[in-house]
Parts: C-alpha cells; sequence; structure tokens
C-alpha cells in the first residue's frame, strides 16, 4: 500500500476514465436539450465548492440534517445495534458519518464510496486515525455501479448510509434502480440509513440555489472548467450563466448554464454549437414529502421503519429495510 493511504484498511480506484467521461458529456451535448451528468461536478475544485455551498447561510440542508441526525443518533444506533458494517455513499466531509459513528455500538468497518479520489483518501485518512478500533475502507468509484465491500466478519448490520439528499439527484426511475441495487449491497437483514429533502416554499428552495455569494454558480461552472482542464473542451467560462429554479410541476430544482451569445464549442474534436439563451441542463434535485419518499422506496422493495423529521419541517431521514 503507498504513503498517501497508509492508515486505511483498504483501498480502491474504480472511478470512471476520460474517455467515459468523454463518452457521456459527448452524448449529453447531442441531445436535446443539452445535458451534462451532475455526477462530474466533484473533482477537487468541484467538492470544495460543494463543502462551501453547504456552510452557505441560504443551503439549509446540511444544517437540518446534520441537526437532526445529532438529536437522533441515539435512537439510530440502536436501530443499528452492535458490531455493524457502514457503507457511506458519496462521502462527502463524512461529518454526519461521524455523529452517526459516534454513537454507534462497536460499529466493525466504515466503507466510503466516492467519485472524487482526492477528498476520498483526505476524508478516511482522517477518519482512520479518529477511530483506531474501526476497519476504514476506501473505495473511489461511482457508486450507482457495483463496487466491492469487504466480507462481514462479525454478525451485526451492514448499513448504508445516503445522507445529504444525493437521491433527490437522480430521477424516481434511477433513484428506484439505486435502491434496489443497495439491497445487494447491504443484504436482506441490511438496512439503508437515508437523508432527503423535504418539499416547502419555494423562496427558500430558490435562495438555497441561488446563494448571493455566487458559490452555487462557481460550482455549476467549475463542471465547464474541468472539460476544459480534463477533456481538452473550449468552453469559454464568460460566456454562460449560472441558472437554477423551481419546477413546481416536477417537483425538482433544475440547474443549467445558460449560454450568453451564440456560440461554438470545440470538444474530442466535435464542434458544439449554442443559440443564445440555450441551456445545458446539469442537474434535477427532487423534493419530495415524506409519503412520496416511502412510495418511492417501497417500488424499490423496501419498507421504511423509521422516518424523522426536524422541528421546522426541512428535511426527513427514513430508515429502511428490505422487504421480506
Ligand atoms: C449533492 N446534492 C444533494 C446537492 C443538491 O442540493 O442537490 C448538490 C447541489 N447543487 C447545488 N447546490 C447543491
Amino acid at each position: 500500500m503507498n504513503q498517501e493511504v497508509r492508515d486505511l484498511a483498504s483501498f480502491e480506484d474504480a472511478r470512471p476514465d476520460n474517455i467515459e467521461m468523454l463518452a457521456e458529456v459527448r452524448a449529453g451535448l447531442l441531445s436535446t436539450p443539452k445535458t451534462l451528468p451532475c455526477k462530474y461536478f466533484y473533482d477537487e475544485r468541484g467538492s470544495d465548492l460543494f463543502q462551501k455551498i453547504c456552510d452557505l447561510p441560504e443551503y439549509y440542508p446540511t444544517r437540518a440534517e446534520t441537526g437532526l441526525l445529532k438529536s437522533m443518533a441515539g435512537e439510530i444506533a440502536e436501530l443499528i445495534g452492535p458490531g455493524c458494517q457502514m457503507i457511506e455513499y458519496g462521502c462527502g466531509s463524512s461529518e454526519k458519518m461521524r455523529i452517526v459513528l459516534s454513537a454507534l455500538i462497536e460499529p466493525e468497518s466504515f466503507t466510503a464510496v466516492d467519485i472524487s479520489k482526492e477528498h476520498l483518501l483526505v476524508v478516511t485518512e482522517a477518519l482512520s486515525l479518529e477511530y483506531p478500533d474501526l476497519m476504514v475502507h476506501a473505495v473511489s468509484a461511482d457508486f450507482v455501479r457495483p463496487f466491492a465491500v469487504p466480507a462481514m466478519v462479525g454478525t451485526g448490520l451492514r448499513v448504508g448510509f445516503f445522507p445529504g439528499s444525493t437521491i433527490g439527484n437522480f430521477t424516481h426511475e434511477g433513484a428506484i434502480e439505486f435502491l434496489i441495487g443497495t439491497k445487494e449491497v447491504v443484504g436482506p437483514n441490511g438496512a439503508m440509513l437515508i437523508g432527503v429533502d423535504l418539499k416547502k416554499d419555494e423562496r427558500i428552495l430558490h435562495a438555497a440555489y441561488n446563494d448571493s455569494q455566487g458559490v452555487t454558480a462557481a460550482f455549476n461552472l467549475n463542471l465547464l472548467a474541468r472539460l476544459n482542464r480534463e477533456l481538452g473542451a473550449t468552453f469559454d467560462l464568460c460566456r454562460f450563466r449560472h441558472d437554477a429554479f423551481y419546477n413546481a410541476e416536477r417537483s425538482r430544482i433544475e440547474m443549467h448554464l445558460v449560454s450568453l451569445s451564440e456560440q461554438t464549442v470545440t470538444l474530442g474534436g466535435e464542434v458544439f454549437s449554442f443559440q443564445k439563451d440555450e441551456t445545458i441542463h446539469t442537474e434535477n434535485s427532487y423534493k419530495y414529502s415524506p409519503g412520496e419518499f416511502r412510495a418511492l422506496a417501497a417500488r424499490a422493495g423496501y419498507k421504511t421503519t423509521m422516518t424523522w423529521i426536524d422541528t421546522n419541517s426541512l428535511f426527513g431521514i427514513y430508515f429502511l429495510q428490505p422487504q421480506t
């Protein structure tokens, strides 16, 4: 094991390569309307910008979910029981995982799966030093694809942790498919602990994705900067602007990059044309009522054993178990 991962029990690198990224980006830019996969937001700079978003006064989900986890950690730990294996999908800063880990009864291992390798290593290295009795595994991968999880040693539960309402970035069908896949990972006796953003006043939602400091705009535009850096694309960042709005009919925030003029961009030897005001749709963030989310989980074969909602009704956390 090399120096950068010396404190981890294991590290696996299964990230999509540039060829795959180019194929996905090309397909998105050839579609009508143009789209780009939101998973490519998270290079090193994108992950840093996302951390900044989480600390913004307007971006309520992180504070609401963290507060809820803090108040419910004991109850969650009791439900999960001793000797569990935790698997975090998209580890972010793992601040939320720390809250859960600190309450859990002698957890056996923690596997963090994240597409951003740099970020993943920093986070998992820190966790393995903070929790010396815990086996910490890092898997750098797109977590919607199958990935390896260490074999169970004890008899505890295997629990997938998916905080931050990242499930809201999937389509409904994509979310169901993802949840079905997690049943393979956690097994028939396992569980999923999932944080999901709730529907609310549109003004709160609008402010959260159009912050006054412009961090969300920088996060959105960094996607084009990444394509320039990693795929040699020729996007002129000054000729696109960030746009985010709530689509009430579809219960989702939509993020777009709007072309400020008629222009062309070269990528992989191909030329892509943009009309003035044409947009690239970069992200959806679906919002669910508790009933809607439980119905979605049921379609994936999960029963919701517990639902926790914060006192301001901003955010929900759900404990799902495979239906028998
Ligand atoms: C990661 N995901 C849940 C965030 C969200 O709220 O949809 C990503 C994000 N996009 C803009 N701000 C935050």
